[in-house]
């Protein structure tokens, strides 16, 4: 690579590759969840560079022989930080995923605000600033990803290492009287004031932050409107802004319109005899609200027998956090509701809840979102939720509909054609459902329209040049393409 030019950095906790122990063997499979999708074609072939950890907490392991051939493919190289099994626990499933994640998601009831976990985040944000500063040259960009890294740029700074950075945060900021909770708060938000931009995935994220922000350090200014704005403190100047996290529109467009995914959609409809198929598409997480979805349908059977033996509910839950104690009894709990909605409405030749526990590839899952004639995405609270544009992408025939939680991201730029809903109301969405089983052609056609065009025009590109641009006044395509990689930084 020609020397000045810049390359685009991605730090995240999980990268796109990730290390699973299959019996006695380490397998290389695909990470999972909206991070990894939205990012993955982003990078690809940019010669760019991701550092992430692998998955895997064992010293033994050759990771980087394991993800060799996974970054020659994809066309960036990834570089891995080696986490211990102590720190996995204390920084991953203990502050990022048993306080930030259940805080930020408006779940306050299950935190755990241990002490130790805070420690462990901060020594494995130092380790990765670490690697960061190693791996790194002053002319790259530096884009820092989610909850598990908000202290990138602060320990950056303290090495004296000077890069540009920017954080973009997958999940929600909460409101101040949520966030305010944090025994850690003062020195997170301070943290995270040493990026150059932070990004959020709505304007509420935004105006939460800025709120929580304002409170904690009351000298604090802001400039400028817009989805972006820069903020003040003494001589301290960063930028912050909203910036909606999107998917490749085209990529799922084109892969539903292929004969053989086509081929796969029809067979799913035609093994459940053409009946209605409602889709619920999520990682297993109490955020998903699928319990919820489950009692919903329960309602709907219950509500309107008429529909009995003429609609299915397919629940794709893909394995997450498995060793988290919460996950598993949501496991459990979720399979119980299946079992008593099957239990209580089956008949011969009918089983209207058909519930998948595993991770699907690629082609199959849009084979799914295209055979569905409902998409139903009920999130307590999200980020912004992927799953709902995908649908929207792969619904080619435009003939879906899409039902949206008002709590996702995703609801500020669908709630226009999506059919909003309240999670936590069942008898609601149970209404929904029914109502947009009946909706007429021309009805489900002008709303799909509207969804998908709407995706089309705010797709992932859009996100990345809209961060950049923020961040350092550059697109994605300056950052080119490249065929193969001579730059190997120190
Ligand atoms: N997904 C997947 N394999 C599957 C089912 C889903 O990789 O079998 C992907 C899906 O395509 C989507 C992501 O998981 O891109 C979920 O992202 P979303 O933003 O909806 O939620 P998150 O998991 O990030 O909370
Ligand atoms: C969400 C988070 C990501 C995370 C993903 C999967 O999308 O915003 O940062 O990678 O869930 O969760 P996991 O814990 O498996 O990385």
């Amino acid at each position: 690579m020609e020397p000045g030019l810049r390359r685009l950095v991605v730090v995240s906790n999980r990268l796109p590759a990730a290390l699973k122990k299959e019996g006695d063997c380490w397998k290389v499979k695909a990470g999972a969840g909206g991070l990894v999708t939205a990012l993955a074609p982003v990078l690809k072939n940019r010669g760019g560079v991701w550092i992430g950890w692998s998955g895997a907490s064992d010293p033994t392991l050759d990771v980087d022989g394991l993800l060799s051939n996974f970054s020659s493919e994809a066309g960036y190289d990834l570089f891995t930080v080696p986490l211990t099994r102590e720190e996995v626990d204390g920084y991953y499933f203990g502050f990022s995923n048993e306080i930030i994640w259940p805080l930020f998601h408006d779940l306050q009831t299950r935190c755990r605000f241990a002490p130790e976990y805070w420690r462990m985040y901060l020594e494995v944000n130092f380790k990765f600033a670490e690697v960061v500063a190693r791996k790194t040259s002053p002319d790259d960009y530096v884009w820092i990803h989610d909850y598990h890294l908000m202290h990138q740029a602060f320990f950056l700074k303290s090495m004296g290492v000077k890069r540009s950075t920017g954080f973009f945060l997958h999940i929600p900021f909460p409101p101040p009287d949520i966030f305010m909770k944090l025994p850690w708060r003062w020195k997170l938000i301070q943290a995270l004031t040493e990026f150059d931009l932070v990004g959020f995935q709505t304007l509420q994220d935004r105006k939460n932050f800025a709120e929580c922000l304002r409170r904690l350090v009351p000298e604090v200014r802001f400039e400028g409107r817009g989805a972006v704005i820069s903020v003040k403190i003494g001589s301290r100047k960063f930028r912050l802004g909203a910036f909606p996290i999107s998917i490749d529109f085209n990529q799922f467009n084109s892969m539903a319109e292929n004969p053989e995914v086509a081929q796969k959609a029809f067979r799913i409809r035609e093994a459940l005899r053409h009946r209605k198929i409602i889709l619920g598409v999520d990682r297993l997480d109490y955020t998903k609200g699928i319990p919820e979805r489950i009692r919903s349908f329960h309602t709907l059977l219950s509500r309107y027998p008429e529909l009995a033996g003429r609609v299915n509910f397919v629940q794709i839950a893909v394995p997450s956090r498995e060793e988290v104690d919460e996950y598993k009894e949501l496991r459990t709990e979720i399979e119980q509701l299946v079992g008593r909605v099957n239990g209580e409405f089956s008949f011969p030749g009918w089983v209207p809840v058909h519930y998948h526990y595993k991770s699907f590839p690629h082609d199959e899952l849009v084979a799914y979102y295209a055979a569905a004639d409902i998409g139903l995405v009920t999130p307590l609270r999200d980020g912004m939720n992927l799953v709902a544009k995908e649908y929207c992408a792969s619904n080619t025939s435009e003939d879906g509909v899409l039902i949206l939680s008002e709590f996702a991201g995703a609801a500020a730029q669908l709630q226009k054609d999506a059919y909003l809903v309240n999670p936590y109301d069942m008898e609601g969405i149970a209404k929904a459902m029914n109502r947009a089983l009946h909706w007429d052609k021309a009805e489900r056609r002008e709303h799909m329209v509207g969804l998908r065009d709407q995706v089309r025009k705010n797709n992932i590109y859009w996100w990345v040049d809209s961060f950049l641009q923020a961040g350092i006044a550059k697109s994605l395509d300056d950052f080119p393409e490249v065929e193969s990689l001579e730059y190997e930084p120190g």
